[in-house]
C-alpha cells in the first residue's frame, strides 16, 4: 500500500533511538522525510547516517526546555521547507511508587511529555496549517489505561497524552489537521533491553527469559513484547493520507497485555 508520504516531512521528537527511530525508519521508508529530535546528538548524528542525510536531519532539542522548542521548530521548517506532521514521541518509561514520588520527578514527566508534546504542536502549527495531509500522533502508552504499580509519573503523562490528543483534535478538527494517539504495550527498545541483561546477570537467566519474568512481575500473564518496528508501522498508518477519517482516537499498540488479568 502506498501510504502517500512521498516528500511529507516528518518531525519525530527521541527519534534517536527506540520507538522514535523506528517511526523515523519507517516514515524515510515511505517516502518522508524526518527531523530527528532529541537531546544526545552523538545517537541523533548516527541515527541521521542511518537513515540518509538526504532523508533526515538531526536537531538538538529538550522538549522540556521551552525557550528551545520554537528555535528547533524553526530550524526544521528552514531546512525541509514544509513540515506536515508531528510525532510527540519524547519520554521515557519509568517512575516511582506513589509514597517516593517526588514533585521535581512528576514535574519532569509532565514536561517531557504533555507541555513538550503541546509547545512542540503550537510551535509547528502554522506550518501543519498549510499541509493538506497534516498530522500530529502523540505517543502515550497502555499505563494510560491500565494500573502498573511504581510508574505512576509514566501513567499520569500517558493519560495527559491521550486527553490533550482528544482536546488537539477538536480544536484543530477547522484546520483539517488530524490528531491521534498510540498506548504503545511493553516494547523491547534499550533501555529495557539493558534492564533484561541485568535481571538475567543477576538471576542467572537466559536474556529470554529474564524478558518473560520482567512482564510476569507486572502481571502481563503469557503475553510478548512487542518490537519497536510494530508500533512505528502502526504510526506510519496514521499520518497517511489513506487515515484521513481517523481523528481524535487513541489506540493500544500492546498484543492485548491490556487484557491480561490484573491481582
Ligand atoms: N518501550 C516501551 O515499553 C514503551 C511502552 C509504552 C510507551 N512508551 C513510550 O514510547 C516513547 C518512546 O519510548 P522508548 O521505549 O523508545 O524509549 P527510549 O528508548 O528510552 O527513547 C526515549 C527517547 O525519548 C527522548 N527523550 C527523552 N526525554 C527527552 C527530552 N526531554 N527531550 C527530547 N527528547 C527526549 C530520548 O532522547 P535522548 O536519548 O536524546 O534523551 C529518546 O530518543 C516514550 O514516550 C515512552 O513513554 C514506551
Amino acid at each position: 500500500m502506498d501510504l502517500n508520504l512521498q516528500d511529507r516531512v516528518v518531525l519525530v521528537t527521541g527519534a534517536n533511538r527506540g520507538i522514535g527511530r523506528a517511526i523515523a525508519e519507517a516514515a524515510v521508508a515511505e517516502g518522508a522525510r524526518v527531523a530527528v529530535i532529541g537531546r544526545d546528538a552523538a545517537a541523533g548524528e548516527e541515527t541521521v547516517r542511518a537513515l540518509g542525510p538526504e532523508r533526515a536531519s538531526w536537531h538538538l532539542c529538550d522538549v522540556s526546555d521551552e525557550a528551545r522548542i520554537g528555535a528547533t521548530v524553526a530550524e526544521v521548517a528552514d531546512l525541509h521547507g514544509r513540515i506536515d506532521a508531528v510525532v510527540n514521541n519524547a519520554g521515557r518509561f519509568g517512575g516511582s511508587p506513589l509514597a517516593q514520588l517526588t514533585p521535581e520527578a512528576l514535574r519532569e514527566g509532565l514536561d517531557t511529555k504533555v507541555v513538550g508534546a503541546m509547545l512542540v504542536t503550537q510551535a509547528a502549527l502554522p506550518h501543519l496549517r498549510r499541509s493538506d495531509q497534516a498530522r500530529v500522533l502523540n505517543i502515550s502508552g497502555i499505563t494510560a489505561q491500565r494500573i502498573m504499580p511504581g510508574v505512576a509519573v509514566t501513567a499520569i503523562a500517558n493519560s495527559g497524552m491521550v486527553t490533550l490528543t482528544a482536546y488537539l483534535a477538536r480544536e484543530l478538527i477547522d484546520d483539517r489537521i488530524n490528531v491521534n494517539c498510540l498506548m504503545p504495550g511493553y516494547t523491547l527498545t534499550g533501555a529495557w533491553r539493558a534492564r533484561a541483561e541485568a535481571l538475567a546477570a543477576a538471576e542467572g537467566r537466559s536474556f529470554d527469559e529474564a524478558c518473560q519474568e520482567i512482564l510476569r512481575r507486572q502481571d502481563m500473564g503469557h503475553s510478548r513484547w512487542g518490537e519497536a518496528r510494530e508500533i512505528a508501522e502502526v504510526a506510519v498508518f496514521l499520518l497517511s493520507a489513506q487515515a484521513g477519517f481517523v481523528n481524535g482516537a487513541s489506540f493500544r499498540v500492546d498484543g492485548g497485555q491490556f487484557l491480561a488479568v490484573q491481582r
